[in-house]
């Protein structure tokens, strides 16, 4: 039987971020922490949030989130957030930051530490309460706005994925405004984490037409808005529909994503490389595309379409060229992996979450000829 069940509130559009006191006074929240990285601080985007809230300038601020953030993180923000007697958070940035603010939201509300949400040990029933969030995107790619997602690198080095309802963020304000002064590598990268969610969600085999359609019009979106949004970052229709095509991603994998995902979190959690989780989306696709293929003719030529290409064209082809347009590395050796690193990555991409919804069964073996494929 299948499971349809969207419950996301986003606030979309140009100024939406004006919305920020109205939603803190409908949440119940008065004492957010804001959590964020020093990027978005440097970026002044802090003081574009703060300067929407009366005596924003006095909120506390956690803005050491890492690159891919961590246990020990998420564990520093919760220190802060009960020593300044928080009642919510505000999540402002791109995953990372968003993901850490959704961890420390779980621990206020249920207690840690994040071992006990565990999926693989049943743990999402153990969310049994989680403090307010206020998401505001600041990238287009990941989509942690509406996910039912986070994903953590843990103290014993998994990057571990936490699932539940209740990590729906309360409250989602999506104002491209924000995204406009991202330079155009980190608008590529993120933009190709949400063409993968689009094309990992589309291809899961779990049930969900609504969830395949969003997914269709996300990647119809971005695929014609990245390259405007990488060549022009001001170009405010292209960012628009970049950030919806993101918030589309993050809907659509409610179905689960698939091996390219598995691939990149294990990858990702490698702290001597701090690899970009959107820059090994775009290099892995391809090549997972190309094993995925075997029974998927109709899905394949859906995506053609929203894709704008010719019938029976070769996708995984056409994702290459892309890559090389918005300037994405061509392989994984280009970003600094090497193969005596791929032997240890392998069973962490078994173990991955998304390896259950990968559109074909995939095993070690396949994940390890993956990666040396892509050396
Ligand atoms: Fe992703």
């Amino acid at each position: 039987m299948a499971l349809l069940n969207y419950l996301t509130t986003n606030h979309f559009d140009f100024g939406a971020i004006a919305r920020l006191p109205k939603e803190m006074a409908r949440l119940g929240v008065s004492r957010p922490l804001i959590a964020t990285d020093k990027g978005i601080v440097g970026a002044g985007l802090l003081a574009r949030i703060t300067d929407q809230i009366e005596d924003g300038a006095a909120l506390p601020v956690f803005d050491r989130t890492p690159s891919n953030p961590t246990e020990v993180a998420v564990m520093e923000a919760v220190d802060l957030y009960s020593a300044e007697k928080c009642d919510g958070v505000i999540a402002l940035g791109g995953g990372s930051a968003m993901d850490l603010g959704k961890a420390v939201a779980l621990i206020a509300g249920s207690g840690g530490p994040l071992e006990r949400f565990d999926p693989a040990q049943k743990g999402t029933r153990n969310m049994t309460k989680v403090a307010p969030v206020i998401a505001v995107p600041t990238t287009s790619g990941t989509g942690s706005e509406v996910s039912v997602g986070i994903i953590i690198i843990m103290k014993d080095g998994r990057k571990a994925t936490f699932a539940g309802p209740k990590l729906i963020p309360q409250s989602a304000i999506c104002d491209p405004e924000l995204t406009l002064g991202l330079p155009p590598h980190l608008t590529a990268a993120t933009g190709m984490d949400a063409i993968t969610h689009c094309i990992e969600a589309f291809l899961s085999p779990m049930v969900n037409p609504p969830a395949d359609g969003v997914a269709l019009d996300g990647l119809w979106r971005a695929w014609r808005a990245l390259p405007a949004a990488v060549e022009n970052g001001e170009d405010r229709e292209a960012r628009w529909n970049m950030m919806m095509a993101s918030t589309e991603g993050a809907m659509a994998f409610i179905k689960g994503l698939g091996a390219v995902h598995s691939m990149s979190h294990s990858a990702g959690r490698l702290p001597d490389l701090n690899l970009h989780h959107g820059t090994l989306n775009a290099v892995l696709l391809p090549p997972v595309l190309r094993f995925n293929a075997p029974g998927q003719e109709e899905r394949y030529e859906r995506l053609r379409q929203a894709m704008g290409l010719q019938p029976g064209a070769d996708i995984a082809a056409a994702l290459e060229d892309y890559n090389r347009t918005i300037g994405m590395p061509k392989n994984l050796a280009e970003m600094g992996l090497t193969a005596d690193r791929v032997g240890a990555l392998v069973p962490f991409a078994v173990s991955d979450l998304a390896t259950r919804t990968n559109a074909r069964p995939i095993g070690a073996e396949d994940f390890e000829a993956l990666y040396r494929e892509m050396l």
